[in-house]
């Protein structure tokens, strides 16, 4: 089976460390599940730095979508492949172990799951994983400010989650200007949701270092253009 390696991207420390440039990760969402590991080959070699997956309950969002057998898949055909798992689902703590186990190194929850976010990063970090909290577009963003210093990512949703292919909303660059404003050196902030080459140009200048991508690298002929452009290259 093919495998990559991408030296320069050391995948315990992606999301617990500075770097220079924003990372483009694309949301495997979009592909053509048929010929996943194809497609994910393709947009590694194109320039994405890490694959982020969405993972949905048909609960907490209006779909289904993948779960830690993908991951484990993904991890055998990827060794070197960071993977960022997105956990759209109201009992994300039930989901930690399973995909630690499949080779996931990021988990993020959502503020507004069911169960308690501080003991959930907890969790993930004594899983191995390190540990990111999402916000949806019109939560209070005073639940996600007392636990930003419990993360090494915040995540911005840009869209009501639970499909790709929906348009940015710009109100949140707001927040993640105020993010920007609390976080450390160590943290990160992505941005998730309608996120293309224009609207990443204002996501990277409110402070987003992390830019999920779906339809805007799977639906293009180009996926080197489209990540260079998303990134800002
Ligand atoms: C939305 C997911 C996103 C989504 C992004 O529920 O969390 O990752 O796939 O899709 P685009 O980039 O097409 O908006
Ligand atoms: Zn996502």
């Amino acid at each position: 089976m093919t495998s990559i390696s991408m030296p320069g991207h050391d995948r315990a420390s992606l999301f617990s460390a500075p770097r220079d440039a924003a990372m483009v990760a694309p949301s495997i969402l979009s592909a053509d599940f048929g010929r996943l590991e194809v497609e994910c080959k393709a947009v590694l070699d194109q320039g994405a730095d890490l694959l982020h997956l969405d993972v949905m309950d048909g609960h907490f969002v209006p779909n289904l979508s993948m779960g830690p057998a993908l991951c484990a898949s993904l991890r055998r055909h990827f060794p070197n492949t960071f993977l960022d798992v997105h956990m759209m689902v109201t009992h994300p703590g039930d989901f930690i172990e399973p995909f630690a186990k499949a080779g996931a190194d990021h988990f993020t929850i959502h503020v507004e799951c069911e169960e308690d976010p501080q003991s959930l990063a907890d969790a993930i970090r004594q899983s191995g994983m390190t540990a990111g909290l999402a916000i949806k577009p019109d939560t209070d963003f005073s639940r996600m400010e007392p636990l930003i210093d419990s993360f090494d990512l915040l995540l911005v949703m840009s869209v009501h989650p639970g499909f790709s292919g929906q348009a940015f909303i710009p109100e949140v660059l707001e927040t993640t200007r105020r993010l920007k404003a609390m976080i450390g050196p160590n943290q990160h902030i992505q941005m998730d949701g309608g996120v293309d080459p224009k609207t990443a140009i204002e996501c990277r200048q409110a402070g987003c270092d992390v830019l999920v991508a779906a339809s805007a690298i799977f639906k293009q002929d180009d996926y080197r253009q489209a990540i260079a452009e998303i990134r800002g290259s």
